[in-house]
């Protein structure tokens, strides 16, 4: 009776030993195929509404191409749709050479980008933009790869716009050579203006602070956040390590000033 016992327990151990793998991987291909699900409708909305600009092959080479070029000051600009296949992302919360996160995706895809001919998506259901968003992430190895960071922490101080921050800011402005880009009076007219480009080899013009249609958002903790993260593949760098967090701030401040918000 005790031998067979044994056998009963050591056979059931095996027959779960043998159930669990399998349970695994039931469960796993089943988030695959919702996952492919997913990827599948978000295609269909690509197709219909992403396609013409960005392109088949996510590249930014759709039928459109160019969807501005436009002569400031004498010389050609040209914005192009941007290319997913880099991985490379301008408008994020998180750090510098950071993936952005699935929010950062969904507020341009809903906003669509000012100053850049990226159209707002509201119309759009919330669960097929959620889709496309995942069927953008499919153009980058990047996102099999990498893990997104964390959204850096944004905090506004109280005195944000005061007289003295404002002067602290223009100094800095000064010191870290905003101007050579963006000119003495932000007008996006600095020295070095003309010569841009984006990682693309694209001409790029700097932000011209007095139209004051920044990318990010105009509240001062989207100007903050784009000080810290930097525009990745613009050419406008992140100030997370040059610049302590209060200069940041200061620096928010007189842009602020620049772009007419508030008087100096
Ligand atoms: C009329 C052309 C056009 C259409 C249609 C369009 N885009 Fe764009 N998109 C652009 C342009 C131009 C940019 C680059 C803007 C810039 O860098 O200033 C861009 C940028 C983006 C970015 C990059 C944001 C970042 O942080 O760098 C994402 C993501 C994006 N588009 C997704 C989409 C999706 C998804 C759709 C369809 C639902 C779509 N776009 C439809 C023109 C378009
Ligand atoms: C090497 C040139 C360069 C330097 C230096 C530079 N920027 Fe920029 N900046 C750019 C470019 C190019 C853009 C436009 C990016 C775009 O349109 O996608 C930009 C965009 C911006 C924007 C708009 C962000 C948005 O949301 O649209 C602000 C604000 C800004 N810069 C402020 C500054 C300040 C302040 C400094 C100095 C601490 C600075 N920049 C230094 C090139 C530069």
């Amino acid at each position: 009776m005790k031998a067979i016992g044994k056998n009963f327990k050591s056979a059931l151990l095996l027959f779960f030993a043998l159930l669990l793998p399998c349970a695994i991987l039931m469960v796993a291909w089943d988030a695959h195929a919702a996952d492919s699900k997913l990827i599948e409708k978000g295609k269909k909305v690509y197709e219909s509404r992403c396609i013409i600009c960005h392109g088949p092959k996510g590249d930014g080479k759709g039928l459109i191409g160019i969807v501005n070029r436009a002569q400031i000051r004498g010389s050609v600009q040209t914005i192009y749709p941007r290319d997913f296949t880099t991985g490379v992302f301008r408008f994020r919360t998180t750090p510098t050479g950071c993936l952005p996160t699935d929010e950062n995706l969904l507020r341009v895809v809903t906003n669509g980008i000012p100053r850049s001919y990226m159209p707002s998506h509201e119309d759009v259901s919330m669960e097929e933009r959620k889709a496309v968003i995942e069927y953008v992430k499919t153009f980058s190895p990047r996102w099999k790869e990498e893990e997104a960071c964390k959204p850096i922490p944004v905090k506004k101080p109280a005195w944000v716009g005061t007289p003295e921050s404002i002067a602290k800011g223009k100094k800095i402005y000064r010191e870290m050579k905003c101007w050579e880009c963006h000119g003495e009076q932000g007008k996006g007219d600095g020295p070095k203006s003309d010569t841009l480009k984006d990682d693309w080899g694209d001409k790029i013009i700097p932000f011209d602070f007095t139209t004051g249609a920044t990318k990010m958002g105009f509240a001062p903790e989207n100007v903050y956040t784009a000080y810290t993260t930097g525009l990745d593949g613009s050419g406008m760098p992140s100030f997370e390590d040059s610049m302590s967090e209060e200069e940041r701030w200061h620096l928010v401040s007189y842009t602020l000033v620049l772009m007419g918000r508030i008087k100096e």
